[in-house]
């Protein structure tokens, strides 16, 4: 049996009002890609603060020019439209990690899911990805927006996950499943790590870092880091710069990456 549909009103309800950084909420039973909605929503001008959820993605895009893809009602699939106009560019590479951040809160206190975040912004759930980030800038005549996407496996169960290392909310022995409930907390923890980076003007060293690092499963490991373009990084996570880039110790020498796949290899010691 399908899990229950999401309704639009409840999530209203709970989410808008006249504080919130919410002003809309869609609900679409099927699209193509809810950040493909928002994004193409972003360059017909709309403002910050729109929310599109989908019941089911045809075409789920994920990190790399990967595909995100889940069975209809079985996760959340969510993108919403910011335009973080008053913080540098140089400091929008936080916004990936930031929401990463946001879905770790959140599995904690409305699931009772101890996750981790392999960095960017994988969210692992026992060592296995229950969900996962993808930010991509779009260029508006408003000037340039950001759409946050998220995909969180919820009710699938492990015939129908998506890879080997991928595992679910139920399958993990979440406190609940349901969707509305998570989605809910969810958008709410956003939005208090946005109001506190724009407070901050971006800058990670007001506690976006500090937090982000505590919750980070990837520093001290031996790890392997494939790179978008060149031969594969092995090497030691030893931090996070103030650009939210990943440092490497390889063979005792410093590198630094901004984009690209980790694998973790073994633990720290
Ligand atoms: C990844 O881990 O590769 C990122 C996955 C991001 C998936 C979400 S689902 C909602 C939103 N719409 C998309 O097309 N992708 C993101």
């Amino acid at each position: 049996m399908l899990p229950e549909p999401l309704d639009r009103d409840r999530l209203e309800t709970a989410l808008l009002g006249a504080d919130s950084l919410w002003r809309r909420v869609e609900v679409v039973e099927s699209t193509d890609s809810t950040n493909a909605d928002v994004a193409a929503a972003a360059r017909r001008g709309t403002d910050e603060g729109l929310v599109v959820v989908a019941e089911h993605q045809r075409a789920g895009r994920g990190r790399l020019g990967r595909r995100w893809e889940s069975p209809p009602r079985s996760g959340i699939a969510v993108s919403v439209l910011l335009r973080p106009s008053s913080v540098g560019p140089a400091r929008w590479p936080w916004l990936p990690l930031l929401a990463g951040l946001a879905v770790h809160d959140c599995l904690a206190d409305v699931a009772a899911v101890e996750a981790r975040l392999k960095w960017p912004n994988d969210v692992l759930v026992v060592g296995r990805k229950a969900a996962g980030v993808l930010v991509e800038r779009i260029d508006t005549d408003a000037g340039p927006a950001a759409v946050i996407g998220i995909g969180l496996n919820v009710s699938v169960g492990p015939p129908e996950l998506p890879t080997p290392w991928s595992t679910s909310l139920a399958i993990a022995g979440a406190a609940t499943t349901d969707r509305a409930t998570i989605l809910v907390e969810l958008l709410r923890r956003l939005a208090a790590r946005y109001h506190d980076w724009i407070g901050a003007e971006g800058d990670p060293a007001a506690g976006l870092r500090a937090a982000y690092v505590a919750a980070c499963d990837t520093l001290g490991r031996e790890v392997r880091v494939e790179l978008p373009d060149g031969d594969p990084l092995v090497g030691r996570a030893v931090g996070v710069d103030m650009s939210g880039r990943l440092e490497l110790s390889v063979g005792g020498e410093r590198r630094v990456v901004g984009a690209g796949d980790v694998v973790h290899l073994r633990s720290g010691s």
